[in-house]
């Protein structure tokens, strides 16, 4: 079979097209032929040698996919046949081989099928919404008519955010840096969409807030974005660090986390048990299909376009970059 697999940590260039054995299965594993695997910010994070318990090289990564069973073992909850989608957060792609593959043996205990009317192209989309429902659910403990401040809109993450913190009944306030993707977080349902950039950014997001201030920040970008929300967030708040693609430091005012009583917390989806992130997939596919929506798709690259669908990942699209495994 073919897969995707880089010999040495470094430039995403390190990445090459190879063929490979055709895995053989452990306990507990299904052999799933990959349709389609969809890109995050951390498999470029592991490329480049920067994520903690990454599989030994020559590795292939992808954490995202959905495919078809084709073989599996004693005692199997599957058959072969049978469409399945990998809940993103286990460590498929993070020390077992990825989705960036014709082939992936992945841990039944992280195979769901795929949900009702959802292409191959948005079941590889998971790990986002698994995310977003850790940060605002789990984490932020969101209550309906809750103002959430989210950073990174428009990333995976954060147009997930968008759709499952409205889909619960929260009023929204976006940031992006840019004015097209602005007016599309609108369409989405953001009750207002800010420029991140913007000089005068806390005293507009405090203008959108009104009346209801911001009491809940999914905060994707880090660097001066942390700094700010700690200003932004109202007394008794909570801040869930959830990415750092604006910088990997911030420096925060102690006094104001004292005076304001506000919470900053780190999350992980990689912290989701199997059956928590089984159990947290079946209330967000209901969202999905009570608000007849689904994982925005950016662009679906061919299976030899890896390399683009990096750069097309890095360019900020709005929604999931999808690769298909599958002619
Ligand atoms: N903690 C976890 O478990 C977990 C899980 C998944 C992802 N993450 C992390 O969360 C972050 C977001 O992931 P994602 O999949 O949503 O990423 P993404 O799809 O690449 O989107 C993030 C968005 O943030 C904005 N952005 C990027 N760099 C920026 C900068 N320097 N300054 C201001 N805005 C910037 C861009 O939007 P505009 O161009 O519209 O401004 C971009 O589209 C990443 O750091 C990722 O590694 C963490």
């Amino acid at each position: 079979m073919r897969a995707w697999r880089f010999h040495e940590p470094g430039n995403i260039a390190n990445l090459v097209l190879e063929e490979v054995e055709k895995p053989q299965l452990k306990p507990g594993e299904a052999l799933v032929q990959l349709e389609c695997a969809a890109l995050n910010p951390a498999d470029r994070y592991l490329v480049q040698g920067q994520y903690p318990r990454a599989g030994a090289p020559p590795f292939t990564p992808g954490r995202d996919g959905a495919g078809v069973v084709v073989e599996v073992g004693l005692d199997s909850r599957f058959k072969p046949g049978d469409k399945v989608c990998l809940l993103g957060g286990g460590l498929t792609g993070v020390s077992l081989p990825g989705t960036l593959a014709e082939y992936a043996p992945i841990p039944e205990a992280w195979l769901a099928p795929v949900p009702d009317g959802w292409t191959f192209e948005q079941a590889a989309a998971t790990l986002t919404s698994l995310t977003a429902w850790r940060a605002l659910v789990v984490c932020g403990k969101l209550q309906s008519g809750e103002t959430v401040l989210i950073t990174g809109a428009s990333g995976g993450v954060g147009t997930a955010a968008l759709f499952l913190a409205k889909a619960l009944g929260a009023r929204i306030v976006a940031l992006s840096r840019s004015e097209e993707k602005r007016e599309r977080l609108i369409a989405m349902g953001a009750a207002a969409a800010i420029d991140s950039g913007s000089p005068t950014l806390e005293k507009e997001v405090r203008a959108a807030a009104g009346d209801r201030p911001v009491s809940l920040v999914v905060e994707n970008l880090g660097g001066p974005y942390l700094e700010k929300a700690v200003r932004i967030v109202a007394p008794e708040g909570k801040i869930i660090v959830v990415g750092l693609l604006a910088g990997l430091t911030a420096t925060v005012t102690i006094g104001l986390l004292i005076h304001k009583n506000i919470q900053i917390e780190g999350m992980s989806v990689n912290n989701f048990k199997a059956e928590e992130a089984q159990e947290a997939w079946k209330q967000i596919v209901v969202l999905y299909a009570e608000n007849h929506h689904r994982p925005p798709i950016s662009k679906v690259f061919p299976f030899e376009q890896v390399q683009e669908a990096f750069a097309h990942l890095l360019s900020g699209p709005m929604g999931k970059v999808v690769v298909r495994c599958k002619e």
